[in-house]
């Protein structure tokens, strides 16, 4: 059935090629800046990544006015402010983010003081405050997982007050994001792990979701397909390019799909997970992904059916019932895989989760902001069930 109404719009030009981040800067013509600040952190510097992009970019005329790279893991509102201020002082004209979703998130934040002035909370918080474009803004990621360099959203974490703001504007959409798969190369199996099924979450939860649409949903199988055909290779092989393009791919068209579509209950799970037990995101979603599925499941089955054949599953003669159950099998097939190549803990406990922190888990993810987008209604009381059985 079709939605009565839905909008899509996605203005970022995405460009994929291997080798492709030291040789970009002719894309940076229609942007109508040469001056760019660069956002990165340690360990992308100490892998010596920045080092071909900045000669790309010098190659073709542009120029890096300077390197902030005290991003924190959970991007803060300090180093977002710190990023706006030097990147003005530097005399840019526009910003490039190299990195995973903390760093790619911060730049995009610092974007809004860079281009417009004013007090980052005060003037920009919350969902649709700008009036007017955002100065340019190149994204080339680390990970394969957040989608940040597609998604409409910046998350930062404000220390002081210990809770996560979200900036919400069509404008923060970056104008270009660059997808090398050599820049994906040395990240280790753990984070490849975590972060792709971060990925897989994005996709199936935006392809059932209460907001999905056609255009979507279209996105969300094919980031599903390219998981179960590259994540386990770039688990286990880390220089192998073809599956670290696939999944940079994945992570990317999952991230425009859920941009649009939104996330449910599994991340409200995730969510309610880090911030009680400091479990990491990625990690969180794939021990939880296919008990959200069973929660969903008398809501979402023929969907689950469908997703199923995707999947790898051969589903031919199979009921909605029997179709479904084999795509949550998958699933979770795919998660013990991960598990048994030691890059992924199977359970909660094995995430370091106290079994006494569940009901404050529970308790935070009826609260979460994606609860509202899931199709059956959580409640600490009836998604407590699922925790427990992640357990
Ligand atoms: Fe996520």
């Amino acid at each position: 059935m079709l939605p009565e109404f839905y909008q899509f719009q996605h203005p970022t030009k995405m460009i994929y090629g291997e080798g492709l981040a030291s040789d970009f800067s002719h894309e940076l013509e229609s942007l109508n800046a040469k001056k760019y600040f660069m956002v990165s952190d340690q360990v992308i510097n100490d892998l010596g990544l920045l080092d071909e992009i900045k000669k790309g970019m010098e190659q073709g005329g542009c120029t890096i006015t300077g390197l902030f790279l005290d991003v924190p893991q959970d991007a803060s509102i300090e180093a977002v402010e710190a990023i706006s201020r030097q990147a003005v002082a530097s005399g840019a004209q526009g910003l490039i983010a190299v990195g995973g979703g903390s760093v790619i998130d911060a730049a995009k934040a610092a974007n809004f003081t860079f281009s417009h002035g004013g007090d980052l909370i005060e003037d920009y918080s919350g969902a649709g405050t700008l009036t007017e474009p955002l100065k340019p803004f190149v994204v080339i990621p680390t990970t394969a997982g957040t989608g940040s360099e597609c998604t409409l959203v910046a998350v930062i974490y404000d220390v002081e007050n210990k809770m996560k703001m979200v900036f919400s504007d069509g404008y923060l959409l970056p104008d270009i994001a660059v997808l090398d798969p050599i820049m994906t190369k040395s990240l280790p199996p753990k984070l490849t792990a975590s972060t792709g099924m971060d990925v897989l979450t994005h996709a199936v939860e935006s392809y059932v979701g209460v907001d999905t649409s056609p255009h979507s949903e279209a996105l969300a199988v094919a980031a599903i397909e390219l998981v179960f055909n590259n994540l386990v290779q770039a688990t286990e092989n880390g220089a192998d390019l073809e599956a670290r393009g696939a999944m940079l791919i994945a992570a990317n068209m999952a991230g425009t799909s859920f941009s649009h579509s939104m996330v449910g209950c599994v991340h409200s799970m995730a969510h309610a997970t880090g911030a009680v037990s400091r479990v990491p995101h990625g990690v969180a979603n794939g021990i939880l992904l296919s008990h959200g599925m069973e929660f969903n499941f008398d809501d979402c089955k023929e969907k689950f059916a469908r997703l199923a054949y995707f999947m790898g599953e051969d589903v031919s003669g199979l009921s909605v019932d029997d179709g479904a159950k084999k795509a949550i099998k998958a699933v979770q097939n795919l998660h013990k895989r991960l598990n048994a190549l030691g890059a992924i803990p199977i359970n909660l406990r094995e995430a370091g989760v106290l079994e006494e922190s569940l009901e404050a888990i529970a308790q935070k993810a009826e609260e979460d902001g994606s609860t509202i987008y899931n199709i059956r209604e959580v409640t600490a009381e009836n998604i407590l069930v699922h925790l427990k059985n992640a357990y």
